[in-house]
């Protein structure tokens, strides 16, 4: 795992960013770039201008990059392009300010870009209903599918949906704010709903490649006093790696405080 770390700022109205260098930047650089590939095609000083400052800059740039496996499913060329759909989730509650949100945004046009006619579905989960786990659910859950009543059905019905919308999906792109050290509540509550018996057994999402973005407020970078607190990277490796993902990739947007506190007054975004 690779971790840098950055600053920060928020927009009202939008995000980019400015220069940055990477420290390690043999490390760095080539992880950066490998998160960056999906945008290659596209020049990346007309719309993205930070992305050109990436490779070269010293701050805001947290990668921390999972496991370098190969591509599950090795498809190139324009038809895989063409039909290939990607997911897009977030989870902040801060609307089109949040950081994260804008970095799945920029993900996604760096990935349209690549993906010329690939479909993006759009899950906000801020406006998603999503009820807590209870008894019910648990028990509709671990009843045989042919004899749950119509009642268990329906208490499953979102959770199936959710389940659908990823095995639909061939790549995700999913946007986090650290809460507490952790995902916020209402990305626990979706994981709750995708994560069941049948799903830890069958592993539906073997093959499918899933970059996280995740901003938080203090710095995780390696050296830093809270380097070591970083849990959600892990918790998502686990979750996600127990429904079969193999190929991850952690973009980490840190320092994001610095924002908050006023202390810069640029704006800049980080994507992968
Ligand atoms: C309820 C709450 C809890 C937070 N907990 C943490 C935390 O544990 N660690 C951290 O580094 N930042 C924490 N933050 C700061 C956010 O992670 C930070 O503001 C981040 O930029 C939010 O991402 P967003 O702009 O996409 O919403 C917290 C913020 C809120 C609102």
């Amino acid at each position: 795992m690779l971790l840098a770390s950055g600053r920060l700022i928020r927009s009202q109205k939008s995000c980019t960013a400015s220069s940055a260098s990477l420290s390690e930047p043999s490390i760095r650089y080539a992880t950066a770039r490998r998160c960056l590939r999906l945008a290659s095609n596209r020049s990346v000083s007309h719309l993205f201008p930070f992305i050109g400052h990436i490779l070269s800059s010293h701050f805001l740039i947290g990668v921390c990059h999972g496991n370098d496996t190969q591509d599950p499913v090795v498809v190139t060329g324009i038809l895989w392009r063409m039909f290939v759909k990607l997911l897009r989730i977030d989870s902040s509650p801060f609307g089109k300010t949040a950081i994260s949100r804008c970095l799945t945004e920029e993900f996604v046009h760096k990935w349209l870009a690549e993906n010329h006619g690939g479909a993006v579905v759009t899950r906000d989960l801020t406006s998603t209903a999503i009820p807590v786990v209870d008894a019910a659910w648990v028990s509709a859950n671990y009843s045989p599918s042919g004899s749950r009543t119509h009642q268990q059905n329906e208490i499953l019905k979102l959770s199936a949906e959710l389940i659908a919308e990823l095995t639909d999906a061939d790549e995700y792109v999913i946007g986090l704010p650290m809460h507490n050290f952790g995902p916020p509540s209402i990305f626990k509550l979706w994981v709750d709903q995708i994560v069941t018996p049948s799903t830890l057994l069958e592993r539906p999402l073997a093959g499918r490649r899933a970059t996280f973005i995740i901003a938080a407020g203090r710095s995780y970078t390696t050296g830093s006093p809270d380097s070591n607190k970083n849990y959600l990277a892990p918790w998502l490796r686990t979750v996600f790696g127990s429904l079969g993902v193999s190929d991850m990739q952690f973009v980490i947007a840190d320092g994001t405080k610095k924002v908050h506190s006023g202390d810069l007054d640029l704006v800049l975004g980080l994507a992968c």
